[in-house]
């Protein structure tokens, strides 16, 4: 009775909506739902702001054997970023810089760092953005937005409409 296939289809009918992606092609950083609407793609990277760049850079280089990038300095977000590339994402080191760091306040609260955000792929980012904003998110700064660490567009998502996570989509 259990394994009853269509048991099986009623559990995966995510509440009576078509569970049904039509494949836009492995180009594409996102898959489209029945109802037409852009939604995530892959992971991008997982940000981590720590009190100690160097520290943690070797950290991932020395104990955990990653291939781990030179610090970048983004002045227009405030934190200078260290890459670290994994076979299937990337992770984001996070640290200070400048006066208005976004990241100051967040280690003052977590001394010993923490997860910062999730980065998200999207094809269309703008398309993205007014979807979620008719879904009740709010969108960090003004809403525009600005150029990421990769040379591309991103935004960033409020973390209360989001479990307490901080989500950055970036259009790839
Ligand atoms: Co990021």
């Amino acid at each position: 009775m259990a394994n009853s296939p269509l048991i099986m289809e009623a559990n995966l009918g995510c509440g009576g909506a078509s569970l049904a992606l039509v494949a836009d092609g492995p180009h594409k950083a996102a898959t489209r739902l029945t109802s037409g609407k852009t939604m995530i793609g892959r992971l991008n990277h997982l940000a981590i702001a720590v009190p100690d760049l160097e520290a943690a850079a070797d950290q991932y280089r020395n104990a955990l054997g990653a291939k781990v990038g030179e610090p970048q300095d983004e002045p227009d977000h405030g934190v200078t970023v260290v890459f670290i590339e994994l076979p299937n994402t990337k992770i984001e080191l996070l640290y200070p810089l400048g006066e208005n760091s976004p990241i100051t306040s967040f280690l003052e609260k977590n001394p010993a760092g923490g997860m910062h955000h999730v980065c998200y792929e999207v094809d269309d980012i703008i398309h993205a953005r007014d979807h979620l904003v008719e879904t009740g998110a709010r969108v960090l700064g003004n809403g525009e937005p600005k150029i990421g660490a990769h040379g591309k567009p991103v935004l960033f998502l409020h973390p209360k409409d989001f479990n307490g996570c901080l989500v950055e989509l970036e259009q790839v």
